[in-house]
């Protein structure tokens, strides 16, 4: 298999954590014998410095023309003006817009060797399995008009949460068929009671729950999911919401697992890239150390492999890796051990050159 796949190490902890997932892409090449072409392009807070904005127009077609884009995280102190006119950020939501990546998979799984490392109870965390499906191209973070103005001798602020039929019923959709090949229950967040847009979101998602009998849905208001999720989250398997909903509990459920440097994503659209990423961000307060956690970024170089490659054998056997490693004690400070960035991810190599 020859694939071109475009990394973008963005900022703060981006780059050291980046490195070690093309490292572990480049064992699984050699040792399958597929040919993948790296390469490298500026995004985020280092873009700003280097070009005015997040996201050039050349990496942005770049990205298109890849098999998968890889990315570490962006944004810091450097940028964090309210007042700027470019952000990191806008790089990584132009990406997103631009690849048309609207579904955002967020697995939740959780070591039985970690549970230690959680500060929620163990008879709570045991088989906890989550999948969540954030919406990622539209709502609260797309939606117009978004801006700021002078109304009656007030500064005004506003952002728009806004949700077109297709928009909610293409990911739905998606999390009920990712629901089959799992335990068949699609849990459906919003804020109904409430917002309008949520209204639509749940009129849309009780449809397509008729149509598809034989997973069970259920709604839940926002509120009430992130209490659930700490209180009984073994009790749930497919979690679908609006965007922010689905970054803020997707940061909450970290927790389940250890930390946030332990889990992946892996943002998809109907055709095209998709796009690859840890769930947390940049790490300033880490960063330049070489001591974050790798895992979250190798296991979603892992979920490039199965979905943007189709090499479910490999993305196998990177997780098995990793899975390994962690049974075997290692650890990044993170998780309380003394592991520095290229060690664990040295101990993940060393296992996977030795599975199968
Ligand atoms: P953060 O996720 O960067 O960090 C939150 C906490 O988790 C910090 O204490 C950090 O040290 C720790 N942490 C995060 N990743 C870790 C890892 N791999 N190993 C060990 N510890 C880890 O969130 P923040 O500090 O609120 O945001 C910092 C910057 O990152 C902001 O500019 C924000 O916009 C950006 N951000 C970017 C992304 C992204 O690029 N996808 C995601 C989230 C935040
Ligand atoms: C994430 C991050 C981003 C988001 C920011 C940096 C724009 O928090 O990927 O979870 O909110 O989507
Ligand atoms: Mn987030």
């Amino acid at each position: 298999m020859n694939a071109k796949i475009v990394v973008l190490p963005g900022d703060g902890i981006g780059p050291e954590v980046t490195e070690q997932a093309v490292r572990v892409l480049q064992v699984v090449a050699r040792k399958e014998g597929h040919s993948f072409a790296f390469s490298e392009r500026l995004m985020g807070g280092c873009s700003i410095d280097a070009h005015g904005v997040a996201l050039t127009d050349e990496v942005l077609a770049d990205c298109k023309a890849s098999s998968a884009v890889l990315l570490g995280a962006v944004g810091g102190p450097k940028w964090d003006d309210p007042t700027a006119k470019v952000r990191p950020e806008q790089g990584l939501l132009g990406l997103r817009k631009g690849l048309g990546v609207f579904a955002n998979l967020r697995p939740v799984r959780v070591h039985p060797a970690l549970v230690d490392s959680s500060p929620i109870k163990a008879d709570r965390l045991a088989g906890v399995d989550i999948l969540v499906i954030r919406e990622l191209t539209g709502g609260l973070y797309f939606g117009q008009p978004k801006g700021r103005d002078t109304r009656n001798g007030a500064e005004r602020a506003f952002d728009t949460l806004e949700y077109s039929d297709f928009e909610v019923r293409r990911v739905v959709e998606l999390a009920f068929r990712l629901a089959k090949g799992r335990k068949k229950k699609v849990t459906s967040v919003d804020k109904a009671n409430v917002l309008e847009s949520s209204r639509l979101w749940r009129q849309i998602a009780t449809a397509i729950g008729k149509a598809n009998p034989d997973v069970a849905l259920d709604h839940m208001l926002v509120d009430t999911a992130s209490m659930r999720l700490v209180t009984s989250p073994a009790t749930m398997d497919v979690v679908v919401t609006e965007n922010m909903f689905g970054d803020i509990l997707t940061d909450e459920a970290s927790v389940l697992a250890g930390s946030m440097g332990m889990l992946p994503s892996a943002s998809i659209g109907a055709t095209g890239p998709g796009l690859y990423e840890p769930i947390h961000g940049s790490a300033p307060d880490i960063a330049g150390k070489g001591i974050a956690n790798p895992v979250g970024t190798i296991l979603s170089a892992a979920m490039l492999l199965r979905h943007s490659l189709g090499l479910e054998a490999e993305a196998a056997s990177v997780e098995r890796a990793v899975d390994q490693a962690i049974t075997d004690g290692c650890r990044t400070g993170d998780l309380g051990g003394k592991l520095g960035t290229k060690a664990m991810a040295d101990e993940i190599v060393k296992r996977l050159e030795a599975g199968r």
